[in-house]
């Protein structure tokens, strides 16, 4: 499975897109490295840079959010978090059981993100430029 940065997933915040387009990257390499179905040492490293770069990107996101007094931070936060602990418990049963990161966990990460991405990333950058745009 390939995944590629398109257009439509673009906010036009370039510290934003930046972030968007590395997490998109990681995750391109985590399809690349199961799709050759030989180095589980490399697909667990990763899949943890992929959720130590989440991390930080939601917590760069939230800041930006918490900046402009986003009205839609907690809701939006909420799914940071779901994300989080998602993927976190994809981690631990890597790591304590070496299960595998199967297709469906791939469609899931990949759903989520694009999903993410179109529906919550962007309208909440219009909303901030906006709110921006509105400060005395
Ligand atoms: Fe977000
Ligand atoms: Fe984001």
């Amino acid at each position: 499975m390939r995944v590629e940065w398109t257009e439509a997933l673009e906010s036009g915040v370039p510290s934003i897109d930046d972030d968007h387009r590395r997490l998109l990257e990681l995750l391109d390499l985590l399809g690349q490295a199961r799709g050759r179905g030989l180095d589980a040492v490399l697909v667990k490293e990763i899949i943890r840079d992929l959720l130590e770069f989440f991390k930080a990107h939601f917590e760069r996101e939230e800041l930006v959010m918490a900046e402009v007094s986003y009205g839609g931070l907690g809701e939006h936060r909420l799914d940071h978090r779901l994300m989080i602990t998602s993927l976190g418990e994809v981690v631990a049963g890597i790591a304590e059981n070496d299960l595998p990161v199967d297709e469906s966990t791939m469609e899931f990460l990949v759903g989520w993100i694009s999903g993410h991405l179109e529906h919550a990333d962007k309208p909440l950058v219009a909303d901030i430029r906006r709110l921006r745009e509105d400060a005395p």
